[in-house]
């Protein structure tokens, strides 16, 4: 009796394991055979990308690439970027074989070299993905005809079609609650953009619009109805900058907006414009022409937190005192300026605790190290290069900063001895003080209070005695360089040569 009993409860209880265990693992078989389609669309004629996609194996959710919902079990995204290898050559897309999936959401194509789709009987068949919120076809060889493939979307919110090779009339009429928009380097130009740009005001939802790396010239007025757009990247075309301002300036919705490369020259706008902007919190106008003083009217734009004008004519106060209201401020650049000596007001101290600062530039004289950074003690990456500051080595800045991963002070007129912190600094990676007029010994326990250091620059300075065992500690370090200082201990190019070299320096890629 117990022996029959026992016999008819084992199927019971595989029953209720294989329900529990094997359906979440499963896949619709439907979407199975349509991914195993796909694979060998992709690997045609002869590639061999997505081995885990396997005839066999019934559990295609775990595949790799491939995400499914865990209410329904079916495909929601798939992360198919990068894998067709070039030497396949083009691949022309079968548009039928993405039908079967009904609930996908996200669907990455990009850098696969699709060409574009082949016909099926000879009838045009768009894509019908009705839940699909975001594709990504950039970086592939894709023309026109993609426009009409992506009509039918109706719930497209991420577009980005850039680096294909469309061109000349961008016309979207489908998908019009898109909030995101990539069309860099469509070589759309001249009226043909004007259009595209007019186009864009039957997309009332748009927030991000990428138009970098096109032949965008000239007047840009189209913008006007995208009051609610947040991100705009227009990086490099070539624009007006006495009307791109004022265009720029109805926008004011504008967090992150990025000019670079635009070949944007004259002062900034001292009133109306860019200065209206005052939700932006990222602002990138570096490799311009601009000219001029930094206007006072930056200090409206209160959320910034990002500022980048670096590599241009402008001309910057090392005090920073025209950024002094910006509280949120967290990275500055302005390498590549001029950057000028002005007397600190006793008065004013900056709003911001900056993590970075890049100030590196072809300066004068600046006199001193400036008064606000001895209230910094944020900084995580501080460059001060190539500016004439004088005073001795800023132990201090390292003390302050317990954050401070690298300090760039190489050729700033600084002298005297090389001062250690008052405690060890784990986290710098980065020292470079070469080109300076830095004197006495090297300390014999820099390896003790600069442990993790990956890059040490001292190079052209008068540094002299023997060259300290304790750099020996430092094990990340990948590059030292001691040339051109009157060190002794080891052979060293224009050091005087004396003592052997120890062991440890076999592993550092010494710089002579
Ligand atoms: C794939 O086929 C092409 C010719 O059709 C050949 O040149 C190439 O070497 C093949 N690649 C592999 C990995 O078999
Ligand atoms: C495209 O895929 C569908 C569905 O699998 C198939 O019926 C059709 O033959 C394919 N078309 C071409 C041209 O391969
Ligand atoms: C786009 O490319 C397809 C396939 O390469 C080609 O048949 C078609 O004529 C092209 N269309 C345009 C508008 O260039
Ligand atoms: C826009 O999206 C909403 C829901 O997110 C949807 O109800 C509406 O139909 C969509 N509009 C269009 C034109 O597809
Ligand atoms: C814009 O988005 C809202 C919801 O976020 C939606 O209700 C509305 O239909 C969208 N507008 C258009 C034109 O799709
Ligand atoms: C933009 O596209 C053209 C060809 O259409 C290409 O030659 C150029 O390198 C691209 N620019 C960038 C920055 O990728
Ligand atoms: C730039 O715009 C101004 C004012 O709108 C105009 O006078 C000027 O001719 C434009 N310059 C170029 C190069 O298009
Ligand atoms: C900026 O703020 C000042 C007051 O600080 C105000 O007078 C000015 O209108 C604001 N706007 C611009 C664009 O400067
Ligand atoms: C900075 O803010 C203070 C008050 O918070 C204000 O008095 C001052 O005018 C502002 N400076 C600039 C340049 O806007
Ligand atoms: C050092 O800085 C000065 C002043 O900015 C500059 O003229 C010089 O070219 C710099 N030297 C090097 C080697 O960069
Ligand atoms: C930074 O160092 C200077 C000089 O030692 C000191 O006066 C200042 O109080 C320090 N600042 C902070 C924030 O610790
Ligand atoms: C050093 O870096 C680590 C990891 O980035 C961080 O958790 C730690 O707080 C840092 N320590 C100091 C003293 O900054």
């Amino acid at each position: 009796m117990g022996l029959s009993l026992h016999i008819s409860i084992v199927p019971v209880i595989l029953m209720v394991f294989s329900l529990q265990v094997w359906l979440p693992l499963g896949c619709v078989e439907e979407e199975r055979a349509a991914l195993l389609q796909l694979k060998d669309s992709l690997n045609y004629p002869n590639g061999t990308s997505l081995p885990s996609w396997r005839k066999g194996d019934a559990r295609c959710c775990d595949w790799e690439r491939v995400r499914c919902s865990s209410s329904t079990g079916r495909v929601t995204l798939l992360y198919l970027y990068s894998i067709r290898k070039g030497e396949l050559g083009d691949w022309y897309l079968n548009a039928s074989l993405f039908l079967p999936f009904e609930e996908l959401t996200t669907l990455f194509l990009w850098a696969n070299q699709i060409a574009g789709w082949v016909e099926n009987k000879g009838v045009y068949q768009p894509f019908k993905m009705s839940k699909l919120e975001s594709l990504d076809l950039s970086y592939n060889r894709l023309n026109n005809s993609i426009l009409s493939y992506v009509d039918g979307l109706s719930s497209l919110k991420t577009l980005d079609i850039s680096y294909n090779r469309l061109e000349g009339l961008i016309d979207l009429k489908g998908p019009t609650n898109l909030s995101a928009l990539y069309l860099s380097n469509i070589t759309a130009y001249g009226s043909s953009f004007q259009t595209l740009l007019q186009s864009l005001g039957a997309l009332p939802n748009l927030t991000t619009l990428g138009l970098g790396y096109n032949d965008l010239r000239g007047r840009v007025l189209g913008f006007v109805n995208l009051k609610n757009l947040e991100l705009l990247d227009l990086s490099y075309n070539t624009l007006n900058s006495s009307n791109i301002f004022q265009t720029i300036g109805t926008m004011t919705s504008l967090k992150t907006l990025t000019l670079q490369g635009c070949s944007l020259n004259g002062q900034l706008p001292t009133s109306q414009g860019l200065c209206d902007l005052n939700h932006l919190q990222e602002l990138s106008m570096y490799e311009n022409d601009l000219s001029g003083f930094l206007p006072p009217c930056l200090a409206n734009l209160t959320f910034l937190q990002q500022l980048d004008l670096s590599s241009n004519h402008l001309k910057i106060p090392m005090s920073l005192s025209p950024l002094y209201n910006l509280s949120k401020l967290k990275d500055f650049y302005g390498f590549g300026n001029e950057i000028y000596a002005e007397e600190d007001d006793h008065n004013l101290s900056p709003k911001f605790q900056l993590e970075v600062l890049s100030l590196s530039s072809r300066g004068q004289g600046a006199g001193a190290f400036p008064k606000f950074l001895y209230h910094q003690f944020n900084l995580q990456f501080l460059g001060l290069s190539n500016i004439q500051i004088k005073g001795e080595f800023p132990s201090w800045l390292i003390e302050n900063n317990t954050y401070l991963k690298g300090l760039y002070l190489e050729n700033c007129s600084l002298s005297g001895p090389f001062l250690l912190p008052r405690s060890s600094h784990v986290n710098m990676s980065v020292l470079s003080i070469s080109m300076n007029d830095f004197q006495g010994h090297i300390p014999a326990e820099i390896g003790a209070y600069f442990p993790g250091l990956e890059f040490l620059m001292m190079s052209d300075n008068g540094f002299d005695g023997s060259i300290p065992s304790s750099l020996g500690s430092m094990s990340s370090l990948q590059l030292l360089d001691l040339s051109n200082n009157v060190l002794t201990g080891i052979t060293h190019s224009n050091n005087s040569l004396q003592g052997q070299i120890p062991g440890w320096i076999g592993n550092i890629f010494c710089v002579t």
